[in-house]
């Protein structure tokens, strides 16, 4: 089984003395994970490009809009080198009952021009584009744009807030995505501990990302090697 990189959500960091926190947390993680909420798309708030830019850190950066209508931030975004862009399949509105299988769902039409839209403004940025999707939401609604997309982002719990249980559900997502994409990077989003890791692992994910449990750990080094499942030297 390959071991997974790991990246740090900032949302569970101090935000009073964000770099300081991520200088503490650096060293043990292969990547940032900077999420971003609206108020809208999901009942929270946090950060956004002016933030983004005075982050200092020499890791990759990964951007996880929980926004509706990314379109809005993705220039702002850009003007920060980051490694890659997510936004969500459902996140927009005029879009988010389209595709996917069954009599409910109707063919994307001239939404998928949308998307591949951001897709091409995303990877034109430099960054890699990819699309997340919510633990409720029907994984075949990623069906039209896998081709498209440099990764997708699963999420383990419903957006919106840390520091919550991991859905099992979402390990089905997991294993149809690994099945019939092999090359496709997973990223799994939210809820991961030692035990709900050991699950993604087995699954087959590139990327864990974990915000409570690595923050909130007084090892973070031994937090991070739980998470990648190498326990040998902790
Ligand atoms: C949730 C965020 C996640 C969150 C993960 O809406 O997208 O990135 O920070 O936090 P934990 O690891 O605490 O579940
Ligand atoms: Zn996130």
């Amino acid at each position: 089984m390959k071991t997974p990189q790991i990246f740090a959500s900032l949302l569970a960091a101090d935000f009073g003395a964000l770099n300081a926190d991520i200088a503490r947390i650096e060293p043990f993680v292969d990547g940032l994970h900077f999420d971003i909420m609206d108020g809208h798309f999901v009942p929270n708030l946090t950060f956004g490009p002016l933030i983004l830019q005075k982050i200092e850190t020499r890791l990759p950066i990964e951007v996880h809009m929980m926004v509706k209508n990314p379109e809005m931030y993705i220039p702002d975004l850009l003007k920060k080198s980051v490694q890659s862009i997510s936004f969500h399949v459902e996140a927009i509105p005029e879009c988010s009952h389209m595709g996917g299988e069954g009599p409910e769902h109707r063919p994307w039409g001239h939404c998928t021009d949308r998307f591949y839209d951001l897709f091409a403004q995303i990877k034109a940025g430099g960054a890699r584009a990819g699309l997340a999707i919510s633990p409720d939401t029907d994984v075949h609604l990623l069906d039209e744009f896998l081709a498209e997309i440099d990764y997708v982002l699963v999420m383990g719990v419903p957006p919106g807030f840390g520091g919550q249980f991991f859905v099992p559900a979402v390990l089905e997502k997991v294993k149809y995505l690994r099945d019939s994409f092999p090359d496709l990077p997973i990223f799994l989003d939210g809820g991961m501990n030692q035990e709900t890791a050991a699950l993604v692992r087995g699954a087959g994910v590139e990327v864990i990302v974990s915000g409570s449990f690595l923050f909130g750990a007084t090892d973070p080094y031994q937090a991070a090697q739980e998470l990648r499942g190498d326990t040998a030297n902790v």
